[in-house]
């Protein structure tokens, strides 16, 4: 893998993770109290403003990792459960986070909690594939 590849799958997914992350901690930790209620924090939508900005780019790059990194690599036995596993998670991701736009009631509740569980969980499989590599 070409360094400035390694660098911008490492840095976009860190990004995309810490900006998903960051929302869930204000989300459920720090909503803002009001005479009527809790409200959202007001930095969750500058923080899903981004989420959906590097979004855009991991999908762009999800393709590229496909049709270069994994193909190349199929053969191998190398890396390739955590890479399955990675590919899975952002490939469900990528659908849960087309369907928080698209859907309305029980689907989208059940899109946001898939979305909200894969993407802090995914961060495993980005470690286990990673450390593999090394
Ligand atoms: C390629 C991967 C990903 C894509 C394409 C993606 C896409 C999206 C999209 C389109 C939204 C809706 C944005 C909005 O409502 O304005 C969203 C929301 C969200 N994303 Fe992601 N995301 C990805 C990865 C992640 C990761 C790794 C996390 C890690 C925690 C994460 C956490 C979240 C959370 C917490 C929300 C808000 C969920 C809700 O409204 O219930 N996402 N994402
Ligand atoms: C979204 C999916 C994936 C991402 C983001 C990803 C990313 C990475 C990264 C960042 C490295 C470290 C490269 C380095 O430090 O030089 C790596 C290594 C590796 N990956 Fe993946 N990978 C993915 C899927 C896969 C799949 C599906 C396979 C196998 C079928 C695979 C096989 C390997 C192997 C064998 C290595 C070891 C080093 C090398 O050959 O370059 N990966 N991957």
């Amino acid at each position: 893998m070409s360094p400035s590849l390694r660098a911008a799958i490492l840095t976009l997914g860190a990004l995309l993770w810490l900006s998903g992350a960051a929302w869930l901690v204000l989300h459920f930790a720090f909503a803002q109290q009001t005479a009527f209620g809790p409200l959202p924090n007001p930095w969750e939508a500058v923080l899903m403003r981004m989420h959906g900005m590097l979004a855009v780019g991991g999908v762009f790059l999800l393709g590229w990792i496909i049709g270069a990194h994994t193909l190349e690599r199929w053969g191998s036995a190398r890396n390739r459960l955590s890479g399955i596993a990675l590919v899975g998670s952002v490939a469900l991701l990528v659908a849960s986070g087309y369907a928080l736009y698209y859907t309305t009631g029980a689907l989208h509740e059940a899109a946001s909690r898939t979305h909200e569980w894969l993407g802090a969980g995914s961060l495993l499989a980005a470690l286990a594939h990673w450390v593999r590599a090394r």
